[in-house]
């Protein structure tokens, strides 16, 4: 099938490259130019494992291209729109201009019987909105949220867990069927639903995932007081099959450009639909969160004897988690930032985040590696749990450290193995 996909972020520049795979013809289209050239030479602007390699065969197979330009697209049977949806400035509620913008652009380039398929993540309820503007074109709506993690982006399109549809009175249906074949085909589950469904999927699946990393940082807390080690009691209550060990990694919580935002949305939203005392605990998961940061701050002020002012602190990680170059809403760099104001003289280690950290943040120091970046430390805090980190050894970081303090923000380091070496080790939820 021809088939366009508008947005080239995450989601659009991996859906372009998995389309293409599938055996598809895909124009990927976006406004940003910088973003367009790098990806038509098969170069992805943002770190994503396997994603470049795909682009690359696909634009040099000539299945997959790339355009500013959204009249050429005109002639496509589908439009996948998936740009993206960010908070908006000085509220809880999504910013949805730019799908609004996107939907806005497609509608004259349709052609009659073409389906417009949304990916974004939006408030329930936008797809009923939209959806006049594109039958009035001779066109179909279909909202088909996206589930891919970061890191496994590629891995999550081609081999999601299911695949959700929504549909006003089964439009469009046949033809997202027909462009899904090859996954549909290996027995990925399908569900067929209505738009407002389809749409409160997402962000019910995000907001249960949040919650569940909330909950097991609650009882960090908890953990913390009573003298209890929070990795044993996941473990021990994951073997609950009806609970699972998924999402049960206690640490510094959850960050990135998506469960952060999804849940403040969805409460202002639920606000909106007057049924915010159904969502109220979303609040309480946020708050456990943030709450995570500033402990890890207070960690590290107590193992530097009450004081950050005037310590040298080694940072490992900024990236919101291992496997990814993206710091929006990170907690490592959260954190980082908060050490630094707190008087401490910071430097920042990551495998793959530093050109991002040091647009965002230039005042903080960066090194090219993780002994660099532990060098006469006072205290190293571990807070992104790339696997380079984990094979770490302890006698290699005592060598450049000033003082053998380590704090794990991310409860994958062994403490008897520093302990072992003379190391001071404290983590978030363990004795
Ligand atoms: C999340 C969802 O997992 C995807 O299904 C969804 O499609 C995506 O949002 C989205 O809405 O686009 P992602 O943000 O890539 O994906 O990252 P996750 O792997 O979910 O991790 C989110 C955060 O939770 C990270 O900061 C991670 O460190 C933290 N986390 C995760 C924990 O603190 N503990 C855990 O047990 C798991």
């Amino acid at each position: 099938m021809r088939m366009s996909v508008v947005g080239t972020g995450y989601l659009g520049a991996t859906h372009a490259a998995a389309m293409a795979e599938l055996g598809h013809e895909v124009v990927g289209v976006d406004v940003d130019e910088r973003k367009i050239e790098a990806l038509s030479q098969g170069t992805i602007p943002f770190y994503e494992p396997g994603l470049a390699e795909l682009v690359r065969t696909h634009v040099e197979s000539g299945a997959l291209r790339f355009t500013t330009d959204l009249s050429e697209v005109a002639d496509a049977e589908l439009h996948f729109v998936c740009v993206g949806t960010p908070q908006k400035a000085g509220e809880l509620a999504a910013d949805l201009t730019y799908v609004d913008a996107a939907v806005g652009a497609l509608v004259p380039q349709l052609r009659p019987g073409a389906v417009v398929v949304g990916k974004s993540t939006v408030p329930v309820g936008t797809a009923a909105r939209l959806a006049p503007l594109v039958t009035r074109a001779g066109a179909d709506l279909v909202w088909n949220p996206e589930f891919l993690r970061e890191g496994f982006a590629v891995e999550d399109t081609l081999r999601p867990d299911r695949i959700v549809l929504g549909v006003d009175g089964g439009r469009g249906l046949e033809r997202i069927r027909s462009a899904y074949a090859g996954i549909l085909e290996s027995g990925t589950p399908e569900v067929v639903t209505d738009f407002a469904t389809a749409e409160l999927v997402k962000v019910a699946a995000n907001s249960f995932l949040a919650t569940k990393i909330s909950f097991i940082n609650a009882m960090a807390e908890v953990c913390e007081v009573a003298g209890a080690d929070v990795t044993l009691l996941a473990k021990a209550i994951g073997y609950d099959k009806r609970i699972g060990h998924g999402f049960l990694q206690a640490g510094l919580g959850f960050g990135g450009g998506c469960l952060p935002k999804d849940i403040r949305a969805f409460i202002a939203r639920a606000g909106e639909l007057g049924v915010d005392q159904a969502v109220s605990f979303l609040k309480n998961v946020d708050e456990i969160n943030l709450r995570r940061r500033a402990r890890m701050v207070d960690l590290a002020r107590e193992v530097c004897d009450g004081s950050l002012a005037g310590r040298r602190v080694g940072i490992l990680g900024v990236a919101f988690k291992p496997d990814s170059d993206d710091i929006r809403d990170s907690p490592a760099l959260e954190v980082a930032l908060t050490v630094q104001r707190s008087g401490a003289a910071v430097r920042v280690y990551d495998p793959e985040a530093m050109p991002n950290a040091k647009d965002a943040c230039p005042t903080v120091a960066y090194s090219p590696n993780a002994l660099e970046a532990c060098r006469d430390a006072d205290v190293v805090l571990h807070l992104t749990e790339w696997a380079e980190f984990r094979s770490l050894q302890p006698a290699d970081l005592a060598a450049v450290v000033s003082e053998r303090n380590i704090v794990d923000g991310r409860n994958v380091l062994d403490p008897a193995r520093w302990r072992a070496a003379g190391w001071q080790f404290r983590a978030l939820g363990r004795p």
